[in-house]
């Protein structure tokens, strides 16, 4: 595998992965005694999504809106220029994407679900099915309710937790000559790739396999769109493990990407480090199919629902995102963090992917069945054995089947995200020493049954309780084991 960063070695051989920027804003955390932590996680109806901030302490939910921006990020949102229509800042937006994609058109919108909504209410119609390497969440929803349907096309492998594959996010050119001849040309709407596809553990695809997927959808005149909002990381990926772009500069990279692809939609949450989204594309009709929606859901033309103050961050966001240095903070972390746990024999999705470290929790705590959210339940004896706060990728992230029975996920995960430049090297040992812990109690975690289910995306609101005392029992352990410590 690659070394952490090329040009700098440790003379005692500490493979340690070493940031490549100081930290001048801090934030001040809060680690409360595990009763405490026992009683949130009961308040928030054992969904991570509904704890409060001041009761966690590591917030490992996501890398979505909260990666630590640069000086430079800072100084640029003083100086937006604020306008309903024709704003400076927009510009500067529309011309960087212009420079990196190689894209005249750009649409903006509020985050990166506005960006399928619009893609999916402009395209998908009743029975259409849309091929992509994996769905991700607000992806599918918004495909669903079009009335269209998800098929991925990845291979066997990328399920795999401990593949050794280092593109699992590949999609089979096979399966998709299939999927169009069994579908027909007018009824796949659009193939759909995601760069460091994140419900797989946020594993990357290889650039030569998206050239071969553009390949089959240009042969069919089907467009190739790209949800490039975990770009950073599958650059990285392409960068360090691909072969035939080991020299290759990132901007070169990100250039072939957007060559080989008809449209891009991203979150800006993600991409670029601060919050918002778009769409971008080449292709004039494409654009003007989707130009009207902007407007009336999202907002003018020149903000589209962000504020002026987060446009210029991604402006300077993008521009940082082609600095290897820059894209290299959080991946590395990831690859210590699966590093050390897999060392200690704990099931974790590997290869390292971007993103955060997965915890596999069908391995876990194999003795709790699906019916019952292992990764759900793993998320909340987490939360109180050490406040770090994950969030469930697994059943419960799931839509149920349309006769309301369970749609039983692919995988189970629990997803420790590692915001970009956030957490210090300390921090992620803390957490692998709760987790290892955790993993040596690992028969006290019991199951998790629903008291509220929300009927779409019901992983953000709903509300569960565990099935038995099992959380006392593991509160009881902790200070048995941890005496008056935290
Ligand atoms: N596509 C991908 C690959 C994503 O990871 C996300 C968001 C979206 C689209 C939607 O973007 O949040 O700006 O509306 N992922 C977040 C996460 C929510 O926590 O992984 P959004």
């Amino acid at each position: 595998m690659s070394e952490k960063i090329p040009e700098i070695k440790f003379y005692c051989g500490d493979d340690v992965p070493l940031e490549m920027h100081k930290v001048r804003i801090i934030q001040k955390l809060n680690l409360v005694p595990v009763e405490e932590r026992q009683r949130a996680v009961t308040e928030a109806g054992n969904n991570t999504f509904l704890l409060q901030n001041r009761d966690t302490f590591l917030d490992m939910l996501t890398d979505s809106g909260v990666n630590a921006m640069s000086d430079n990020q800072l100084a640029a949102m003083m100086v937006a220029d604020d306008s309903y229509a024709g704003s400076e800042t927009y510009t500067k937006l529309e011309s960087k994407i212009n420079e990196l994609f190689g894209m005249e058109y750009f649409l903006p919108a509020h985050q990166g679900r506005a960006c399928e909504h619009v893609l999916a209410q402009v395209f998908v119609k009743p029975g259409d099915v849309v091929p992509m390497n994996y769905h991700f969440t607000t992806t599918k929803a918004h495909i669903l309710l079009a009335g269209g349907q998800v098929k991925e096309l990845y291979y066997p492998d990328a399920l795999d937790v401990e593949s050794t594959n280092l593109f699992k996010g590949n999609m089979s050119p096979e399966l998709l000559r299939e999927t169009i001849a069994k579908n027909g040309v007018e009824h796949t709407p659009f193939v759909r790739m995601e760069l460091g596809t994140n419900l797989i553990g946020g594993q990357p695809y290889e650039l030569s396999n998206q050239k071969e997927i553009y390949a089959i959808c240009q042969e069919y005149g089907i467009t190739l769109v790209l949800d490039a909002s975990l770009l950073a990381d599958n650059l990285y990926f392409i960068k360090t493990r691909e072969a035939a772009y080991k020299d290759a500069s990132i901007r070169d990279i990100t250039r072939e990407i957007a060559d080989n692809s008809d449209l891009i939609y991203f979150s800006a949450r993600k991409l670029g480090h601060a919050r918002g989204g778009g769409i971008c594309t080449r292709d004039r009709d494409l654009y003007l199919k989707m130009r009207d929606m902007i407007p009336i859901y999202e907002g003018f033309l020149t903000y589209g629902g962000m504020s002026v103050r987060e446009i210029e961050a991604i402006a300077v966001g993008l521009e940082e995102t082609m600095d290897f240095h820059m894209i290299n903070q959080g991946p590395t972390f990831i690859e210590y963090m699966v590093d050390e746990l897999t060392r200690r024999g704990i099931p974790v999705v590997r290869p390292a992917g971007g993103l955060g470290c997965h915890l596999d929790a069908m391995q876990f705590i194999d003795h709790v069945p699906q019916s019952e959210y292992p990764a759900g339940a793993l998320g909340t004896a987490l939360f109180i054995a050490s406040g770090v706060r994950g969030m469930e990728r697994g059943t419960l992230s799931e839509e149920r089947n349309e006769d309301g029975s369970e749609h039983y996920s692919n995988m189970e995960l629990l997803r420790l995200a590692l915001p970009r430049r956030v957490f210090t090297l300390s921090q992620v040992k803390y957490t692998i020493d709760r987790v290892t812990w955790l993993y040596e109690n690992r028969r006290m975690i019991g199951g998790l049954k629903f008291v509220e289910e929300p009927p779409m995306l019901r992983f953000f609101v709903g509300r569960l309780a565990p099935v038995s005392d099992w959380q006392d029992k593991l509160v009881a352990k902790f200070r048995a084991d941890f005496g008056q410590g935290l």
